[in-house]
């Protein structure tokens, strides 16, 4: 090679660097502390790659630069913004919302067929349509529909116990993790969509084999992930998806669904809702809003949102009854009172039962299975009680894991101590501290239901059955992916209770 081309290659190289020293530079200049930059990378390997624990990289951070009550990071270019005082937060995700309604854009111009479906997720879709959807969407929630879908989830759970004690007759220890993920997705299917999925009775039924590898996340499909954020456009010219092929199973198992309900069998699920709402002539905007790639969106978006979620509480909550036995019959006394006041365990008293919403309060703050949760900037914004201003399109995180293990918030914060959730207690907590479910306008749609169903799953098996630590078992190894926490694999040993 020529000394020219030399002189052009380090020319080139020099100020590439330079420019991304420049663009590192943004939060530097707005006196936000950040960890040090890899040049291009900024801190993307550090949160994907390098943690052993990515979740508990945010204690870190916050421990490192506490009295500044945030830190900077850059995916690659892209500036982010990791807050944890409650004060500003509070700010962000509800006092001024109107500057943070969207989660992060995505270029739909840049996306493979596939992934058009999940582009027009309610999760996904921002702005006015967003807002349209959202609306739409709620009463699918409301306190009467919970409560109609309650026998279908009280079904459910009754296989659920069931099977879990068939396997403990056979096994010294059951993997609940496996259960779980069954219980959630043949419930989901059922309230949402009429479906019989058949996954806790048919272990290789399609639908839970097509959902296990839907939420499989291969380190090639990370490295997607990653490499669609810098070269968008480069997956659309190679026709790659960022979904697995898994997607076109769940989108065809919805479209033969809204075909059967549109000639004409209705059920008074989810589906009935979007259809009637769709087709309402009281909301004009809905025809538009629901078209039918988004009918099939939101329904794939519920399996999706409700089947790993609600699974992981429930694996959270039986470990760490099954570490507490003294908690664990605590509540299984809560429970057995109850049966016995109603006669059966009946919606009215799950939504009474003040122990088993604790338990599972506190399962949520010491595990949340969202580690994060994020919004982006639309309008210039200046954080209250700081002298920064926030660009359009930063985006903001809030460190969910971090907040539900401040020591300043939660005295003893490792300990599982579900009294801190108790009513008497309440009052202490800071509601910005706690949030499982997110938080403001745009938390998680079915709150009520994940909590509705993780109480009737967990109280039939208390009744059913003590549950107790497996040798090897005594500790939770947890693994996150995409934000999503879980543990590698749960298992227990089940001793069915004997009616006297
Ligand atoms: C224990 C179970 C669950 C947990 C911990 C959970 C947590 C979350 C979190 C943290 C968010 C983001 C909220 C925010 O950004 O402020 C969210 C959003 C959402 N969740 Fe859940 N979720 C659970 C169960 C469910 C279930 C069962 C469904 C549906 C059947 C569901 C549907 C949704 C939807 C549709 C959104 C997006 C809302 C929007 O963007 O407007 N979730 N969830």
């Amino acid at each position: 090679m020529g000394v020219e081309v030399w002189v052009l290659l380090v020319t080139v190289a020099v100020l590439a660097l330079l420019y991304s020293k420049w663009r590192h530079s943004y939060w530097a200049s707005r006196g936000v502390p950040t960890l040090p930059v890899t040049p291009f990378l900024g801190h993307i390997l550090k949160s994907v790659f390098a943690a052993r624990e990515p979740w508990k990289l945010q204690e870190e951070i916050r421990n490192k630069f506490d009295d500044a009550r945030m830190c900077g990071f850059y995916e690659f270019f892209k500036p982010t913004l990791l807050v944890w005082d409650t004060e500003i937060l509070k700010h962000i995700f509800v006092k001024d919302f109107d500057h943070f309604a969207d989660r992060r854009h995505f270029d739909m111009k840049t996306v493979h067929e596939r992934d058009l479906v999940m582009m027009e997720m309610l999760s996904v879709v921002n702005g006015a349509q967003w807002k349209s959807l959202r609306a739409i969407m709620s009463p699918a929630f409301t306190s009467g529909k919970i409560k109609s879908m309650f026998h279908l989830v009280c079904d459910k759970a009754d296989i659920l116990v069931k099977i879990s004690v068939k396997q403990a007759a056979q096994n010294p220890h059951v993997n609940m993790k496996k259960i779980f993920g069954r219980f959630t997705m043949d419930t989901i299917a059922s309230c949402a969509f009429g479906i019989e999925s058949n996954s806790l009775m048919d272990e290789n039924a399609e639908f839970p084999r097509k959902a296990q590898a839907f939420f499989e996340m291969s380190t090639l499909r990370l490295a997607k992930f990653i490499a669609f954020g810098v070269v968008p456009r480069l997956f659309k010219a190679l026709r790659v998806s960022i979904n697995p092929p898994e997607t076109d199973f769940f989108v065809d198992v919805v479209k033969h669904t809204v075909a059967a309900r549109e000639a004409g069998k209705t059920r008074g699920d989810f589906l009935d809702l979007l259809l009637e709402a769709r087709d309402s002539s009281d909301n004009p905007s809905s025809k538009h809003v629901l078209r039918q790639r988004s009918l099939i969106a939101q329904s794939v978006l519920f399996i999706i949102a409700g089947y790993e979620t609600t699974a992981s509480l429930l694996d959270f909550s039986s470990f760490l009854l099954a570490k507490h036995k003294n908690q664990q019959q605590r509540l299984r006394d809560e429970v057995q009172q109850l049966v016995e006041e109603h006669g059966r365990l009946n919606y009215q008293g799950i939504m009474e039962a003040k122990l088993l919403e604790a338990c599972l309060q506190e399962t949520l703050r010491l595990y949340p299975p969202a580690v994060f949760i994020e919004r982006y900037c639309t309008k210039a914004y200046k954080l209250p009680g700081t002298d920064l201003t926030i660009r359009p399109g930063d985006i903001v995180q809030a460190p969910i894991w971090a907040l539900h293990h401040d020591p300043r918030h939660w005295p003893d914060p490792e300990a599982f101590i579900p009294d801190r959730f108790l009513p008497e207690n309440k009052s202490n907590i800071n509601s910005f501290a706690h949030m499982p479910f997110g938080m403001g306008p745009r938390n998680c749609l079915a709150m009520r239901f994940a909590l509705m169903e993780a109480k009737v799953a967990l109280a039939k098996l208390l009744l059913g059955a003590e549950l107790e630590l497996a040798p090897g078992h005594e500790e939770m190894a947890l693994d996150s992916q995409g934000g999503l926490l879980r543990s590698k694999g749960l298992n227990i040993k089940i001793k069915p209770i004997v009616a006297e």
